[in-house]
């Protein structure tokens, strides 16, 4: 039951007729200025196309929104139709519609949110970790709005394909396999593999960087060295008259100021990892050639040595079962978890078929897709021979498009890929998948407080584990403040749940591509846009309906007239039939953060609602039926949009 499109499709016949020769494309970006009203004095939707129009047409915007008002039937769906300003047209809504509306999605069990007609095969390229060394707070992302994503598909009836594509065979497993053969602790191995198997992990990349350090910090000194000098000499300049010439002269001395302290920080991070405690010098100096030796195992593993391969083998069940404990606690699964592994053997006739039809070719020894519009190619070949994880993402495609059928394909990638995603789909369009739709759902970074990339207080990245622990024990003692009588196990429920819907919902409620900054107060709160407040608000309605002894079930099938005595009825009935609208706006841009306000604005109205209108002691039996019947449906929308997101509800919290 949508309004808006409802709405669009009365216009876009007249719209037609007035633009005569207009393609779709156009006429659709007109009917997008029809909107729902910021302020309800305007009334319910806005149609803001007239001032558009008026260039192209060439009259007056005002004329233009007369033409079209008196062309378009709404005298059925509307109760009021005025002009406004220089050419607005604001549209009330009939409120017999809207019940008629309403009714219809009170009775259905999908909250008549409509089927697409042409289903597409999604696929969704979600989670990816790369495994081996512990999930981090980065990978939240990508697994939460992924999950949204492919729910949110799924539910208006695309067929979906989750693919976590893991990155199981890249070059942490070069240092695994170094760090096992060097410096493993057998028993801590047999008694924890992956967490001796994470040290090792870290144990070797202290150690390169400890060269990469003793490499780096003569040429950085060197370079400061050039800068101060590069600086006294602009300084000397710095008594010229010429106006335009001293603007210049400060402002290439701000910058080679701040490049000179950029050395500085470089200089001091690099001294403190030389001067690292004395084990690390000591092995160190006894591995010199560690770096190289790193990628000498990888190119192993891959060329098929035996022992690398046993090992490889050896490893990646212990890593896989700590990644899948995760996976369990967030409550996401997979319909694939194909890592870059399994397209190995595929890769070598994928380099082949490009060289052959001319679409890679060679250059420095290596085998690269040169694409319009790019400085630099697209490697698929080293020069040594080896693949690379674009030549890996290339043989995705294919198999993506040929086993799976796929219509559309959706990676949930962290924003700094954006270079790789445009080479890698642009390269694909000239190997000839070009009815695939490929796109790129970039996301930003978590930041810290302090508005850096979040990190522990040692300068670790923040465990995916121990951040969920957190916030279901601060969600604990909330629980356990508010209710505390209730059994333990109960408030361990509620914790669980409120936690990892915190968690998951701080996340999802940012706009995808900007980086937000992390915060356990902010995500728990019991006001504001989080979980939190929807979840309580949630279990509220519950008890309302329960305190009144209201059967759900009865009510839904009763479709008996609602009844708008308040204003705000009127304004939460308009809200729920959003709901549809608002499934739809995510999908347009993939962005479940609409979804969150949309609950938001929601559970706002109703409280609202609920303060204004007494349902318990309404005036007539109809009045409070008409009540329970907004009550019901705030929940099981409040409900549905929070499954929508992986988010659990509670009847009681
Ligand atoms: N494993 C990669 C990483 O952690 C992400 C993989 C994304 N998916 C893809 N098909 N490239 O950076």
């Amino acid at each position: 039951m949508k309004l808006l499109t409802e709405i669009k499709a009365r216009f876009k016949p007249a719209l037609e007729a007035l633009l005569e020769g207009a393609n779709a494309a156009e006429i659709d970006a007109l009917l997008s200025m029809v909107r729902p009203t910021q302020d309800d004095k305007f009334g319910d939707y806005q149609v803001n196309c007239a001032m558009a129009l008026a260039k192209k047409l060439g009259s007056a915007p005002r004329d233009i929104a007369t033409a079209l008002v008196e062309q378009v039937k709404l005298d059925d769906l509307c109760e009021k139709v005025e002009l406004a300003g220089p050419g607005f047209i604001n549209l009330t809504i009939k409120d017999m519609w809207l019940k008629g509306a309403l009714s219809k999605v009170i009775a259905d069990t999908n909250l008549a949110v409509e089927q697409v007609a042409d289903p597409r095969t999604v696929v969704i390229d979600l989670s990816s970790p790369n495994v081996a060394k512990p999930m981090h707070v980065g990978h939240i992302r990508s697994t939460v709005i992924g999950d949204a994503l492919a729910k949110i598909h799924r539910f208006i009836g695309h067929k979906v394909i989750t693919d976590n594509h893991l990155g199981d065979w890249g070059t942490q497993f070069g240092m695994i396999i170094y760090g096992y053969k060097h410096f493993v602790d057998e028993q801590a191995y047999q008694q924890n593999p992956v967490q001796e198997l994470s040290r090792l992990y870290k144990y070797v990349r202290v150690i390169v960087d400890y060269h990469g350090a003793a490499k780096a910090l003569p040429e950085a000194q060197e370079l400061k060295q050039k800068q101060l000098g590069a600086l006294e000499k602009i300084q000397a300049q710095d008594h010229t008259d010429d106006k335009a010439k001293l603007k210049k002269v400060k402002k290439d001395i701000q910058r080679l100021k701040e490049k000179i302290a950029l050395q500085d920080e470089l200089i001091v991070g690099f001294t403190k990892t030389l001067n690292s405690d004395a084990e690390i010098q000591a092995v160190a100096a006894q591995h010199p050639t560690i770096a190289n030796d790193v990628l000498v195992e990888t190119a192993k593993l891959h060329e098929g040595d035996k022992e690398n391969r046993e090992l490889w083998d050896k490893f990646l069940p212990h890593c896989l079962d700590d990644i899948q404990r995760i996976y369990d606690r967030l409550n996401i699964e997979f319909d694939y978890v194909l890592g870059e592994s399994f397209y190995q053997d595929k890769l070598a006739s994928i380099v082949e078929e490009l060289t052959n039809k001319e679409i890679a070719t060679e250059s420095d020894g290596a085998m690269c897709v040169f694409l319009d519009g790019f400085e630099a190619p697209m490697i698929i070949r080293k020069k040594g021979g080896a693949f690379l994880y674009s030549t890996t993402d290339l043989a995705t495609i294919r198999h993506r498009v040929e086993e799976w059928k796929a219509d559309t394909m959706l990676y949930v990638v962290d924003h700094r890929q954006g270079d790789h995603f445009d080479k890698l789909f642009a390269a694909s369009e000239k190997w000839g998948y070009t009815d695939v739709e490929l796109t790129h759902v970039s996301y930003g970074t978590v930041m810290g407080d302090d508005g850096k990339p979040f990190k522990t207080r040692a300068g670790d990245t923040v465990g995916l584990e121990g951040l969920i622990d957190e916030a279901e024990s601060r969600a604990l003692a909330v629980a356990k403040e508010q209710n505390p009588n209730l059994e333990e196990d109960r408030q361990k429920e509620i914790g669980r749940v409120v936690g990892l819907g915190a968690l998951k919902y701080a996340d999802l409620s940012q706009n995808r591509n900007s980086d937000y900054k992390f915060s356990y107060d902010k995500m728990l709160a019991l006001k504001g846009n989080t979980a939190t407040y929807l979840q309580y608000a949630n279990a509220r309605v519950h008890g309302i309906l329960r305190k009144l002894d209201t059967d759900v079930e009865k009510l839904r099938s009763s479709t008996d007239d609602i009844i708008f005595s308040e204003a705000v009825e009127r304004q939460l009935a308009m809200q729920l039939l959003r709901f549809d609208e608002t499934i739809n706006e995510v999908l347009a841009e993939y962005r479940p953060n609409l979804l969150c306000n949309y609950l938001f604005d929601l559970a706002q109205l109703f409280a609202r609602f609920f303060d204004q209108c007494s349902v318990r002691d309404a005036a007539s039996s109809e009045i409070q039926l008409s009540r329970l019947q907004l009550c019901g449906l705030t929940s099981r929308t409040l409900t549905c949009g929070l499954e929508l997101l992986g988010i659990e509800s509670l009847e009681r919290i």
